[in-house]
């Protein structure tokens, strides 16, 4: 995180407007570098994340020997080692601020022959990692976690067996995690949840010549199963892009366009909620790849209007409620989301820091015990702190366009985990956003 700025000062605008790019698709980079890793042959990656939770998800396999070159910025070659290919660390691999990483790599080292530990900085080793570790138990995985939460101590030689499972709470991580061991196992491995959540895990097994069964929201795939390298085009992110598509809506002078962007449907809930709230998004040059859509993002400037977020449409929007209570603020009304407490085991208690942020610019909130009433009005600006989270910080940076004087925001170095360049981007957006320290 050297040389992150470590606060930012975002000012009043109404100029946003213009042709913008967002970096790689984080959960999708995660993927492709470790699908590439475990797979027969050489996989080639355009487009990936160069942000610190992707380049922790590299440092750890290149940690059990997979040799991965640069060739550009975002373009990456990855020599699979194969199913069985991947060597002891020696060391604890340190996965920095990233869920993502931890979670998916504990399913796939529940597989190997060597034992491992998973350790991360410090908001990471304070999320909750029995929601993994327990379902790898169940397939024959040793693992464990310090009261339910990091270290991860993974023993090696255990034998997988395929199992199914039905999970409590949607999670792509922990289906993901389960689908990677299932890789290893003997016999299926089946994953159900109780609603959607992102289905990139499938769709790259696909890419990567692995047959998985869906039905409703369930995935199976039978194991052990081997991969064949292939060619990864990774979208824009929509979790990053979600940023100015509420500023162009919210402080917008003319249309703003985002290039490129991941539009899988599993992501893009926060596109239903704002055209439910009375904005004006199109999407353009829809196309597909391997399954991920994707597509040009155009928002109109608008008056939000605030309203009840659909129950079905919040886990689905989770990583983007932080910029929709942003968006909330400035809404004509008032805006209520519930069914949202997993946002309190995020990187970090993200009702809690958003509830504070839009409190001490002048905002009146209710908290609920799984999310928050937004009374949208007048924001008059002023300190806040991210609480060293990218997307609360981020959310901040962009409602600073439409408060009466500046918001600084503290604690911001944990943007460059997600959206490195996010401030530059900002700025050719038509944002005003210094950086400080
Ligand atoms: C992710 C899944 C989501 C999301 C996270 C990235 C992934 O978490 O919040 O930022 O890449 O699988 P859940 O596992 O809670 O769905």
């Amino acid at each position: 995180m050297s040389g992150a700025a470590q606060s930012f000062v975002s000012s009043p605008v109404a100029g946003v407007a213009g042709d913008i790019r967002v970096p790689g698709d984080k959960s999708i980079s995660h993927r492709a570098a470790m699908l590439g890793a475990i797979a027969q042959g050489t996989t080639e990656i355009q487009g990936f994340l160069e942000g610190e939770d992707c380049r922790a998800t590299l440092a750890a396999l290149v940690a059990m020997g997979v040799g991965i070159e640069r060739l550009a910025p975002g373009q990456l070659r990855v020599h699979g080692v194969g199913l069985r290919g991947l060597k002891a660390p020696g060391r604890a691999l340190d996965l920095g601020n990233s869920g993502t990483s931890m979670r998916l790599l504990a399913g796939i080292l529940a597989g190997q022959a060597f034992d491992s530990e998973l350790v991360g900085d410090a908001s990471l080793m304070r999320r909750p990692m029995e929601r993994v570790a327990a379902p790898l138990r169940l397939m024959g995985a040793g693992i464990r976690t310090r009261d339910g939460l990091p270290p991860l101590s993974i023993e090696g030689g255990c034998l997988l067996r395929g199992c199914e499972h039905a999970l409590e709470i949607p999670s792509a991580q922990v289906k993901s995690a389960l689908l990677l061991a299932g890789l290893y196992a003997a016999g299926p491995t089946c994953v159900s949840e109780p609603g959607v959540s992102r289905d990139h895990t499938e769709h790259m097994l696909e890419a990567f010549g692995v047959t998985v069964a869906r039905s409703g929201s369930s995935a199976s795939i039978a194991g052990p199963a081997t991969l064949a390298a292939t060619r990864i085009d990774v979208p824009g992110d929509f979790s990053s892009a979600a940023f100015f598509l509420v500023a162009g809506l919210v402080a917008g002078s003319a249309p703003l366009r985002i290039r490129d962007v991941g539009v899988n449907p599993t992501r893009t809930a926060l596109i239903d909620i704002l055209r439910l709230m009375g904005a004006d998004i199109r999407l353009h040059e829809v196309t597909a790849q391997a399954g991920e859509p994707r597509a040009d993002i155009e928002v109109r400037p608008c008056t939000l209007r605030g309203i009840v977020v659909p129950a079905a449409l919040v886990p689905i929007a989770l990583d983007e409620l932080p910029i929709l209570f942003a968006a909330a603020a400035v809404a004509e009304g008032d805006t209520v989301v519930t069914g949202a407490a997993e946002l309190r085991v995020k990187e970090s208690d993200r009702l809690a820091a958003m509830a504070d942020g839009l409190e001490a610019i002048g905002v009146a909130v209710e908290r609920l015990a799984d999310g928050l009433l937004i009374r949208g009005g007048p924001v008059t600006g002023g300190v806040v702190t991210s609480r060293g989270d990218h997307r609360v910080a981020m959310s901040f940076a962009v409602l600073g366009a439409r408060a009466r004087s500046p918001i600084a925001i503290r604690d911001v170095q944990n943007v460059a985990t997600s959206f490195p360049g996010f401030a530059e981007t900002a700025r050719a957006a038509g944002l005003r956003l210094e950086e400080a320290g």
